[in-house]
């Protein structure tokens, strides 16, 4: 049967970690130069509904790093819902590709995507998740702490579709999650009460900002206003100030917190030049994990044996 990877609960536990392993594998591979083919052959539909640059230029380096082939379609040529039913759409693409890769405004379209395509689809970003990138900074804190399980990891901005995904990821490795979002702008509670229930990570709603970094081994933000939030932006300017992630809230933080945001960053807003090119800073290590994470994620779900 064929599998898809939505959310970050499509995979199990063990599964999550087998990803981590593959893609220090195969980013060790392609940092010596030593080929792996391992999707010789096969093509990946990219459908974008929104503007990306790591998402797109990750995914189609990483099928010509793995043999293959990545088509960029743009919002102006499927016309997604739009020009064809989303169902017609997976259902013609899966004829000519051997996997689909969508970033869409919302989630019900890539889950339709999933539900008619005969090949695997990817989530490149929903607006109630994006799982590739924290699957990615997972692997980036692994990296730089040594290993995935025990952090305190706060997230500070809004509780949106990155935070969504760190809220799924809690579920699988255990953390101290802290939200620190304004009223109003708190995660999923769905998603949230899901974690609770698992019972492996604490999740911890704090909307004082500097409450929430004390003594955090991670800190994290994101853009204050999503694609497709673009008229909110001033008025949302106003609400997150505090949240901003800058010098003076960082000396909360543990000595050898690391700083991540998952790109694009509005400099000045959510995160100041002096953190984000700061020491503690991974945010473009972060920006790289992307690659290897998703042709990790690729070659679970499209390999053929
Ligand atoms: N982080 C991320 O997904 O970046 P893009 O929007 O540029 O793809
Ligand atoms: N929350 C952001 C993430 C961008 C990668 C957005 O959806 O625009």
């Amino acid at each position: 049967m064929k599998r898809n990877f939505i959310e970050i609960p499509d995979f199990s536990r063990d599964e999550i970690f087998e990803t981590f392993e593959l893609a220090k594998e195969l980013k060790q591979k392609t940092k010596q130069g030593i080929e792996h083919h391992l999707l010789k052959g096969q093509t990946l539909a990219m459908v974008f509904q929104k503007p990306s640059n790591r998402t797109r230029v990750s995914f189609e380096v990483g099928m010509y790093q793995l043999g293959g082939h990545a088509l960029y379609l743009g919002p102006a040529e499927i016309g997604l819902g739009k020009r064809e039913s989303v169902a017609d759409v997976a259902r013609v693409l899966g004829r000519y590709c051997d996997g689909i890769m969508a970033r869409v405004f919302g989630h019900q379209d890539v889950l339709d995507l999933a539900q008619y395509a005969p090949v695997p689809v990817i989530n490149g970003l929903s607006d109630l998740v994006h799982p590739c990138q924290i699957m990615g900074d997972m692997l980036t804190i692994i990296e730089h702490k040594g290993k995935a399980e025990g952090w305190k990891i706060v997230y500070l901005g809004d509780g949106n579709n990155v935070a969504n995904s760190w809220v799924n990821l809690a579920r699988f490795i255990p953390m101290t999650l802290v939200i620190s979002s304004p009223e109003g702008f708190e995660p999923n509670a769905e998603l949230v009460g899901r974690t609770q229930k698992a019972g492996l990570s604490e999740i911890v709603i704090e909307q004082d900002p500097q409450r929430a970094v004390a003594n955090a081994d991670v800190v994290y933000t994101d853009v204050w206003a999503s694609m497709g939030q673009e008229q909110e932006a001033d008025a949302r300017k106003k609400i997150f100030k505090p949240y901003q992630v800058n010098q003076s809230l960082l000396n909360h933080a543990s000595k050898e917190c690391i700083v991540m945001h998952c790109l694009p960053a509005h400099r000045g807003d959510e995160i100041t030049d002096q953190v984000m090119d700061g020491p503690q800073s991974v945010v473009f290590d972060e920006a790289e994990n992307r690659l290897h994470i998703q042709k990790a994620i690729m070659v679970k779900l499209m390999k053929k044996n």
